[in-house]
């Protein structure tokens, strides 16, 4: 039996009804952990996602029948893979299916950040608009400007391609650099402190790890170009929000593009005010195609493994 923490697209629950006997949660509510570990019991797999704390004690309280769990996400901070693996759980994420979907959401925040996409909106919707004039909501664009990009892992390289696309410099940072074949022109940086000064658009697109916790800090925001263009993808605490919204007070950093926050979805309430910040609730990998490609993967993976094959999202 699988468990279904999280509700689905009708099209994705005909899909994985058709494949696995399933109990879905239909409670139109986040499942508590009480309530998640009761649900677990009888299922050998369990399919969560952003939101369901797959921590430690989870996992040592999760009923015996569990042999794998499934994250309905390509990022998996929200689980202890390394207690999974000690457990004997087999854990799988959802890459590649939400590569497109989330690398599109990208430039949707680059756009309207730089485009002023959020004042742009609130004068439309005010119906307090009175007429086009030059000097109405200037952004700045995207052609000739160099984008930072830190994480160039698949989402990062589909976003790498699509603002290269719009006449972009592109600049990276990653643990290693790309094969030369797959830089597609990006100029690899081994240190952050070179690719800062240079981001007139700094795009995080890296997971989050206790390496990236608050990666951009105050230090980091003090390195960037004045009025440079910040956007993140990866995860809300991949950013400092005191000194992200302090920079975009102060014009250092002319707007931001965010998707992510740090405790979602109570997030900064800061940013709602501030008429440079381009928000988005958490849509990245949000299309259809995208949602009904991470269930494939998911189920393709629960049958590899029964089928004792190996498959490449698996984590542990
Ligand atoms: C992911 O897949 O990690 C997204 O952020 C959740 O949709």
């Amino acid at each position: 039996m699988l468990l279904v923490t999280f509700p689905v697209l009708p099209s994705v629950r005909a899909l994985i009804a058709s494949r696995r006997a399933t109990r879905f949660n239909d409670t139109g509510e986040r499942l508590t952990r009480e309530a998640l570990l009761r649900e677990a019991e009888g299922c050998d797999v369990l399919m969560v996602t952003v939101g369901d704390r797959m921590d430690a004690g989870t996992l040592a309280a999760l009923p015996a029948s569990v042999r794998m769990i499934a994250t309905y996400s390509v990022g998996y901070d929200h689980v202890d893979v390394v207690a999974a693996k000690a457990r004997g759980i087999a854990v799988f994420n959802t890459p590649d299916v939400l590569t497109d979907a989330t690398a599109e959401t990208a430039m949707f925040l680059v756009l309207g950040a730089a485009r002023r996409g959020n004042e742009s909106l609130r004068l439309i919707h005010s119906r307090q608009w009175t007429g086009w004039t030059p000097v109405q909501l200037p952004g700045v664009q995207l052609s000739g400007k160099r984008m930072g990009v830190v994480g160039m892992g698949r989402i990062g390289q589909a976003i790498a391609t699509r603002a290269a696309a719009f006449g972009m410099e592109i600049h990276y940072h990653n643990r290693r650099p790309l094969p030369a074949a797959e830089e597609a022109g990006a100029k690899y940086h081994a240190q952050l402190d070179t690719l800062l000064p240079l981001s007139q658009f700094l795009m995080l697109a890296c997971p989050l790890t206790p390496e990236t916790h608050h990666l951009l800090d105050d230090e980091r925001i003090a390195r960037l170009p004045e009025g440079a263009i910040v956007v993140n993808i990866a995860r809300g605490n991949v950013v400092k929000d005191d000194a992200l919204i302090a920079a975009l007070r102060s014009g250092k950093v002319r707007a931001a593009g965010l998707d992510v926050f740090t405790n979602e979805p109570h997030l900064d309430a800061r940013y709602y005010d501030l008429p440079s910040a381009f928000i988005l609730p958490h849509i990245g990998s949000s299309t259809i195609e995208a949602r009904e490609g991470m269930a494939r993967i998911l189920l393709d993976a629960f049958d590899a493994v029964e089928r004792g094959q190996a498959v490449s999202n698996r984590l542990a």
